[in-house]
């Protein structure tokens, strides 16, 4: 049995440290010095190579090494092997961090403020108590439900959406498609924190924006297949939206011609809101090893059907 790291080497070297000293008995090798193929039993990386089945014949599970799994070709993943996701304190806690201070930015009017800055205007805009903001996150998943708990303490209008019924302390929950618009239709702030799949690509389109608040802001810090690109650009030039940050992209790295780059009311960053942290990667890793050897559920298995 042994764990193959394909990936950032200098990372993968932290890895390697913590199952060295944790898990003695577990061989955990770098790519692309894998050792003999057939003891490969775990993989962790971000990107498969392509031919997995032939490469390692005895391949129980694949994990990724970041929260989603849209990155991976299903079809070239043997039907047997087990998808993880990565659930690690590293990613809850960037995460956390990220969504308040994108939240707090639309409630405080900050890329209202660079607008005016640019124009030489010191201009004040009303301070809107935090209980009369309205914020919505799509997901009540790991991170949705963390950012959620967070954004409570600040004392946050909140409301969530999400594919299940779900019950979050503070928060009004809706579920399903049938109330999406309602959902919608309270938020002052939209953070998306849903995972990609064929049901959620293209959610963020003209006509979810369109059953926001007028003036509504945007978060996307799910992926770039959630937003139809041109659709935020109609709706900030009509006003129906009054700025989005934006940490994913359709095309990543960002073409340098994209009209993102210079838009007034778009604050972008490179794909950075949370990064799985080695070390707690590692232990969380491990865990779902040791869970995988005594024949328990793994924590973060992927369902193929629904894709997340
Ligand atoms: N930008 C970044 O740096 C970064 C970092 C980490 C993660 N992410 C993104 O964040 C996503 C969420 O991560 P997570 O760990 O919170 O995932 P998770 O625990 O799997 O949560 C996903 C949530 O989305 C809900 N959902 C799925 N499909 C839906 C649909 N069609 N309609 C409504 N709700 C739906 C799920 O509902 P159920 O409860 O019914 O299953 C679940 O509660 C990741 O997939 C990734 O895309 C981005």
């Amino acid at each position: 049995v042994s764990i193959v790291f394909r990936g950032d080497v200098e990372r993968g070297r932290v890895w390697q440290q913590y199952f060295r000293t944790h898990a003695p008995d577990l061989p955990f090798v770098l790519w692309p010095h894998v050792g003999p193929p057939e003891e490969v039993t775990y993989l962790v990386t971000w990107q498969p190579p392509e031919n997995i089945a032939a490469l390692f014949p005895r391949l129980q599970v694949l994990f990724s090494s970041g929260a989603g799994v849209d990155q991976f070709d299903f079809a070239c993943i043997p039907s047997d092997v087990q998808v993880v996701r990565m659930i690690e304190p590293g990613i809850i806690n960037g995460m956390i961090e990220y969504a308040t201070l994108a939240a707090l930015m639309h409630h405080r009017n900050f890329i209202d403020y660079d607008v005016l800055r640019r124009r030489r205007e010191w201009s004040p805009i009303r301070v809107v108590p935090a209980q009369e903001r309205h914020i919505g996150v799509m997901g009540i998943g790991v991170l949705g439900r963390a950012v959620l708990e967070r954004l409570h303490s600040f004392g946050f209008a909140l409301r969530a959406w999400n594919r299940s019924s779900r019950q979050v302390d503070g928060v009004t929950c809706f579920a399903g498609n049938d109330e999406l618009e309602p959902f919608l239709a309270g938020c002052d702030i939209l953070i998306c924190l849903l995972p990609l799949t064929e049901a959620t690509r293209g959610i963020l389109c003209r006509k979810t924006f369109f059953a926001l608040k007028r003036g509504a802001a945007l978060i996307n810090v799910g992926r770039g297949g959630h937003l139809v690109e041109q659709d935020l650009l109609d709706a900030l030039a009509e006003g129906q939206l009054s700025a989005a940050i934006l940490d994913v992209t359709a095309v990543e790295p960002l073409p340098s011609d994209h009209p993102f780059w210079d838009h007034p009311r778009i604050v972008l960053t490179p794909h950075i809101a949370s990064m799985t942290q080695p070390h707690t990667a590692a232990q969380a890793v491990l865990a779902n090893v040791r869970r995988h050897q005594t024949g328990e559920q793994l924590l973060g298995a992927i369902d193929r059907e629904r894709g997340y």
